[in-house]
């Protein structure tokens, strides 16, 4: 609880020391929320931001427990470590390309898009691209999941916030015009398991569209959320008594009867 109470101070006084004058962040208001805290102590007070960054903590929270963060941290908390080295342990896999990090790829690759297609764009234009990009061998940041086999519904409810609050926003439009455009070309692909967005495909935006610019600090603003998720569950690891995780290995010999098979 000490840990997530202070992860919106320690990290808004980074943002403050990297991106804005390094003046302290103030003192936390009881008598907000989270959120609000959160957002005034970064330097945000537009009540319309403040809003998205609730649905934007509350969504990246955790996902399964499964995911790459909260299982590190489940396994360096199995070993009895406490949990601001475990939360740490998780955050060092949030950060890479294929977990927190892909919404900042997300990001580059939506403003090279725009840049490449302009402002009126066709969505032949647009299908032609995505191949083009899918035939050299990439992939579409952000289409893809290891486990969602459907539209991610937290790629839906930033969606409907966006239709709700910057309809107009360019940048959303050209996420729109992504959305309709992939999956059916993944589909007819036929080699992804998962042709819809995920979360990583839609937060990028939104946070532009606020003035949040600093794409390189996303990942900690996804790793102050996702504490909710991996810290609740270590308290219940601990209630439980589970054990060490420490996953089998084999031995040559059984490998070599696997193979006989
Ligand atoms: C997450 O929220 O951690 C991502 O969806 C990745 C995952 O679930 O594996």
């Amino acid at each position: 609880m000490d840990l997530i109470a202070k992860l919106p101070v320690v990290a808004a006084t980074i943002y403050r020391n990297t991106y804005r004058d390094g003046k302290g962040v103030g003192a936390v208001d009881e008598n907000r929320d989270w959120s609000a805290n959160y957002c005034s102590m970064l330097g945000f007070e537009d009540p319309q931001f403040t809003e998205l960054m609730r649905l934007y903590l509350t969504i990246h929270s955790d996902h399964e427990g499964g995911n790459v963060s909260a299982h590190t941290t489940h396994l360096v908390g199995s070993a009895l470590s406490d949990p601001y080295l475990s939360f740490a342990a998780g955050l060092n896999g949030l950060a890479g390309p294929l977990h927190g990090l892909a919404n900042q790829e997300v990001l580059v690759w939506l403003q090279k898009l725009g840049k490449h297609l302009g402002d009126n764009y066709s969505e032949d234009q647009l299908k032609e691209f995505i191949w083009k990009t899918l035939k050299s061998g990439r992939v579409i940041p952000g289409y893809g999941h290891a486990v969602l086999r459907k539209t991610d519904p937290r790629y839906a409810c930033q969606r409907e916030f966006a239709l709700k609050h910057l309809p107009e926003d360019p940048l959303f439009k050209l996420v729109a015009a992504v959305y309709k455009v992939v999956p059916p070309i993944l589909t007819e692909l036929g080699k992804v398991k998962n042709p819809w967005p995920n979360v990583d495909s839609h937060s990028g935006v939104l946070l532009q569209h606020y003035g949040f610019r600093e794409m390189n600090y996303y990942t900690v603003m996804f790793g102050v959320s996702r504490a909710l998720g991996v810290l609740a569950q270590l308290i219940w690891s601990r209630a439980l008594g589970f054990p060490i995780e420490r996953p089998k290995s084999m031995s040559t010999e059984l490998l070599m009867k696997q193979l006989a098979h």
